[in-house]
C-alpha cells in the first residue's frame, strides 16, 4: 500500500537544490537553514516540496502548527476577514476579534483570578513585555532565568537565553540585571543525583543558590519553561516547580512561565502549567496560538497586567486582526476535536518507541517528555553521557532522506524532539517513526555502533 511518503527525487531534490543556492546570494547565511529542502504546499502534517516530494512533518513550522497545516476553520476564518480588513492598529481602533481572544485567554490561562491579555507578534516581543510588566508592578530590577533556556532573539530576550552558540555568540553587550540559575535538568544533574527526589526541590536549596547569585528583594521575576524546548525537552520535576513557586511567593518574585513552546496541547494539557497546578503572576504564549499567523500574547494578572500606564504597551502590529480570528479558530478546534488529548495519545504511541528503540540503540542515552512534546537524547558513551552532535545530524540527515522533517534540540544539539502536529493521526505518526528507525538503523547499525555514512547535507546547528 502506498505510503503518505512519496520520493520522486532524492532530498533535497535539484528544484531545492536551486532555491536554496539563490538563498545563499540573497539571504544572510545567519538566518538558519535547518533543512535543505524547499516546500510549496503544506496541508496537516504532510509537506510537498519544489520536486513534487511528499513528506512528513515533525517539525511542525517549529511547534506553531499543533492544529496541523490549513486547518480548514483558521483558512475560512482568515478568508472571512481578508474580506472586511487586514489591518487597523489596535492602538487606533478597536476590534471585537482582539478583545474576544483576550478574553478567551483569561479564561482557559490557568488561575480563576482576573486576567488581563496584551497581543504583540513573536514569542520575544511576548518575553519583553512580561519583563517589563514586571519591573513596573515590583519596582524591582532584576529577572533570574534558566540555565539552557530559551526566550527568544531580541536583544532582553538573548540576555535570558542560555545558550551561547549560535544565540549569543558576538552579539553582546547583553541588557543588565539578567542573572541564570541552574535548570533542574536531572540527567545531567550537576550533583550527580540522577534518579531520585530532585536535588534542587526545596525552597532551602533555592536560597542556597540565590545566596551567590542575586539579592531576592531585587528580582522582579522569575521566568520559567516547564518543560524546555530549544533547550531540550526536559520537564522540570514536579517538587522542583513547587519549592520554586513558594520561594517566589515568599521573596514578592512574580512568576512569568514561558508556554510559547509548550502551550496550546503540546503537553498533553492546554498548558504545561496544567501538570504542575502552577498558576502563574505571568504567561506568555505564541507559536501555536494562531496555527501559523504570526501572534503572540502576554496573559496575566490584572492588577500586574494594569501596572504600567496608558502608552507604554502595545505597538503596530500587535493583534493583527488575521492572526487573532485564526486564534480563535485554533482554540475552538482545541476544544472541539480535544488536541491536548489527542496529543497526549501519539506522545505515548512516540515514547514507547522510542522507549524500545533505547533497548535497542546504545546511542539513546535520555527518553523523556510530557504529552506529544517527545524527545530522546543522543550521546556517544551512555556512562558519561557525551552529547552526541555529529550523530544527531547525521540521523535528522538521514531522515530526510526517507522523507522525515524532524529538529535537533539541546544545548549540545544532541536531543531529537518531536513537534509533529497534534492532528495527526496514528498511521501518520507511525509511518514517521518508521522512517526515523530506518535512520537511525541506517546511521548506527542495529546494535548501537556508529557505521560509516556518506554526507547528505545535513540541518544546521539549531533553530528555536
Ligand atoms: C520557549 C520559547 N520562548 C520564546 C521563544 C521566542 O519566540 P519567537 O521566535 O517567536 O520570538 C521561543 C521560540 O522558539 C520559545 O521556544
Amino acid at each position: 500500500m502506498a505510503g503518505i511518503i512519496q520520493l520522486q527525487t532524492e532530498v533535497p531534490g535539484p528544484r531545492s537544490r536551486a532555491l536554496l543556492a539563490r538563498r545563499a546570494r540573497a539571504v544572510p547565511r545567519g538566518v538558519p537553514a535547518v533543512t535543505p529542502i524547499s516546500v510549496v504546499h503544506a496541508e496537516g502534517a504532510v509537506l510537498t516540496d519544489a520536486d513534487g516530494n511528499r513528506l512528513i512533518d515533525f517539525a511542525g513550522g517549529i511547534g506553531v502548527v499543533n492544529t496541523g497545516h490549513r486547518h480548514p476553520a483558521v483558512l475560512e476564518a482568515v478568508r472571512a476577514q481578508l474580506d472586511r480588513f487586514a489591518h487597523l492598529g489596535f492602538p487606533v481602533t478597536t476590534y471585537e476579534s482582539y478583545i474576544e481572544l483576550a478574553e478567551r485567554l483569561n479564561r482557559v490561562t490557568p488561575g480563576a483570578h482576573e486576567k488581563r491579555t496584551l497581543f504583540v507578534n513573536s514569542g520575544a516581543e511576548a518575553v519583553e513585555n512580561a519583563v517589563k510588566v514586571a519591573r513596573y508592578f515590583t519596582g524591582r530590577p532584576a529577572v533570574v532565568c534558566f540555565e539552557h533556556g530559551f526566550h527568544g532573539r531580541t536583544n532582553l530576550a538573548l540576555a535570558l537565553t542560555s545558550k551561547v552558540m549560535p544565540y549569543k555568540a558576538g552579539f553582546g553587550p547583553f541588557a543588565p540585571e539578567v542573572y541564570r540559575i541552574p535548570y533542574p535538568y536531572c540527567y545531567r544533574c550537576t550533583n550527580d543525583r540522577t534518579g531520585e527526589r530532585c536535588c534542587m526541590g526545596t525552597t532551602g536549596q533555592l536560597e542556597r543558590i540565590f545566596a551567590t547569585t542575586v539579592d531576592p528583594g531585587s528580582v522582579a521575576a522569575i521566568i520559567i519553561e516547564l518543560e524546555l524546548g530549544e533547550g531540550g525537552f526536559v520537564p522540570a520535576p514536579a517538587e522542583y516547580v513547587e519549592a520554586l513557586a513558594a520561594f517566589a511567593k515568599a521573596h514578592g518574585i512574580l512568576v512569568i512561565a514561558d508556554e510559547i513552546q509548550t502551550g496550546f496541547g503540546r503537553t498533553g494539557k492546554l498548558f504545561a502549567c496544567e501538570h504542575y497546578g502552577l498558576v502563574p503572576d505571568l504567561i506568555t504564549t505564541a507559536k501555536s496560538l494562531a496555527g501559523g499567523l504570526p501572534l503572540a500574547a502576554l496573559t496575566g494578572r490584572a492588577d500586574v497586567m494594569e501596572a504600567p500606564h496608558p502608552g507604554g504597551l502595545g505597538g503596530t502590529y500587535g493583534g493583527n486582526p488575521l492572526a487573532c480570528v485564526a486564534g480563535l479558530a485554533v482554540l475552538d478546534a482545541m476544544e472541539a476535536e480535544s488536541l491536548p488529548a489527542k496529543g497526549r495519545r501519539s506522545g505515548h504511541r512516540i515514547r514507547a518507541r522510542f522507549q524500545e528503540w533505547a533497548e535497542r540503540f546504545t546511542c539513546i542515552g535520555d527518553v523523556r517528555g510530557l504529552g506529544a512534546m517527545v524527545a530522546m537524547e543522543l550521546v556517544a558513551d551512555r556512562r558519561t553521557r557525551t552529547p552526541d552532535k555529529a550523530i544527531t545530524a547525521r540521523v535528522l540527515a538521514a531522515a530526510l532522506g526517507r522523507g522525515l522533517v524532524l529538529l535537533s534540540a539541546g544545548t549540545f544539539g544532541n536531543v531529537i524532539r518531536v513537534l509533529a502536529p497534534l492532528t495527526a493521526d496514528d498511521e501518520l505518526i507511525d509511518e514517521g517513526l518508521g522512517a526515523l528507525e530506518a535512520a537511525l538503523v541506517a546511521t548506527v547499525g542495529g546494535d548501537g555502533a556508529p557505521t560509516p555514512w556518506s554526507p547528505i547535507p545535513g540541518p544546521a546547528p539549531s533553530t528555536n
